[in-house]
């Protein structure tokens, strides 16, 4: 089989460099490993910076985005039983973030792709960066597909990253992981709640107004099945816990997953004919809520570059926004979790930090420029 190009991943980023490249009338095919049910269920991230909505609106992916698709105009800093408002929107000149979850990013993108360009069960065995060629595997026999460029999209656990020769990664394991669950009861708050609390880090987000999404910062060692549902609302509530008689309704759990936390780069982000884009070239922790949005400004560059020839500088200018979102992820994943071996020095310095971040124009308003994301040249 031969195709111009070879997209790897059927997640958000390989999905819609599939989307942008058919606009642009650019033959691909993408291959994913899992079925199509597994790709539309896993529960991941939530909140879309401007600049990924507009990507998917300009590419006539947005209509169910912008029926369903919440708007918010700031979040809550929350410790010490104390909750803080940061007006995103006031400071960033108006800019506003969409709470719609990923999953429905792909189901979206699925329904919109023509018959045949995604094949699921279909893994990826081997990439040749200089045929270029892709290598699967299809109801137990091994195919080829032949191309002009390969897209290797398929995340942290996929087979592209390691087809990059000479590459140099930068690495950082953080001494938490996250419980997150779904819960089948209205929000307890219009706007995000990022706490800290000495216990650890919580935050409340949301799906819809039925539909509560809420994470706890838990030891990486953790398994789902050590949190009982009753466990996890006495610790919500705990860490939630206010002053001012705040209370968090309760209700039935559908889903819990824990997920490591990770900062994680490579360099460069192309060898020879792949490129890679996505979590399959960075890793971020997701207090920041910077992975998806990553994700998708890489194919937003790729397709541009891959349609107007300008793939030289693929990797260079990408990787400038990659590590200010590392940067700022790293920023907000310690400012807000709870380091188990911090000494009581730490801690102070922790909680001056806090109080500065929400008491100083200038503190706000380098978190709220950096959450709702900047433009996708950098600035
Ligand atoms: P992925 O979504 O990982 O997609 C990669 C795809 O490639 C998968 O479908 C996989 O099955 C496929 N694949 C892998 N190997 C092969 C192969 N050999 N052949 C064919 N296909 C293959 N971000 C946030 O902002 N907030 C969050 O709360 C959040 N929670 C997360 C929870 C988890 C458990 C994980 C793993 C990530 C989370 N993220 C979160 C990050 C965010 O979801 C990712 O940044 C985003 O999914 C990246 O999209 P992607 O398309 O690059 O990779
Ligand atoms: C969500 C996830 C995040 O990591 C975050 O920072 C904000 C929101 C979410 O899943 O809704």
């Amino acid at each position: 089989m031969r195709t111009q190009v070879a997209i790897i991943g059927a997640g958000p980023a390989g999905l819609l460099l599939s989307r942008l490249l058919e606009r642009r009338g650019i033959d691909a095919v993408v291959l994913e490993s899992r079925d199509r049910a597994y790709c539309e269920r896993r529960q991941r991230a939530g909140m879309l910076e401007q600049g990924t909505v507009d990507v998917l609106r300009a590419c006539g992916a947005a209509d169910r985005l912008d029926r369903e698709g919440l708007t918010h105009h700031g979040l809550e800093l929350r410790f010490g039983g104390r909750g803080h408002r940061i007006a995103l929107s006031e400071l960033t000149g108006g800019k506003a973030v969409t709470i719609y979850a990923q999953t429905e990013i792909v189901k979206d993108l699925i329904a919109l792709a023509p018959e045949g360009r995604i094949r699921f069960g279909a893994e990826v065995v081997e990439v040749d960066p200089v045929t270029p060629r892709v290598t699967y595997r299809e109801n137990g026999r091994l195919h080829t597909l032949d191309c002009d460029l390969i897209a290797g999209c398929d995340g942290f656990h996929g087979v592209s990253r390691a087809a990059v020769r000479g590459s140099t990664v930068f690495e950082r394991e953080y001494p938490y992981a996250w419980l997150g669950v779904l819960a089948d009861v209205p929000p307890s708050t219009e706007e995000l709640i990022y706490c800290h609390h000495e216990r650890g880090f919580a935050l409340h987000s949301l799906r819809s107004p039925q539909v509560s999404r809420l994470y706890l910062q838990v030891d990486p060692t953790d398994q789902p099945s050590d949190w009982p549902d009753e466990r996890i609302w006495a610790e919500l509530r705990t860490r939630f816990a206010t002053t001012d008689g705040w209370t968090l309704k309760d209700g039935p759990i559908r889903e819990k997953a824990v997920t490591p936390m990770r900062s994680f780069v490579t360099e460069p982000m192309r060898h020879e004919r792949l490129f890679l884009a996505g979590d399959a070239a960075h890793i971020v922790p997701p207090t920041g809520a910077k992975g998806l949005n990553l994700a998708v400004s890489d194919v937003t560059a790729l397709a541009g570059a891959i349609a107007d020839g300008g793939l030289d500088g693929y990797s260079q200018s990408r990787l400038r926004q990659v590590w200010r979102a590392e940067h700022f992820s790293y920023w907000m994943t310690t400012l807000l979790h709870t380091d188990p071996a911090a000494d009581a020095f730490a801690r102070r310095l922790q909680l001056s930090h806090l109080e500065y971040v929400v008491s100083s124009a200038a503190a706000s308003t380098t978190l709220a420029e950096n959450y709702v994301g900047f433009a996708y040249d950098g600035r």
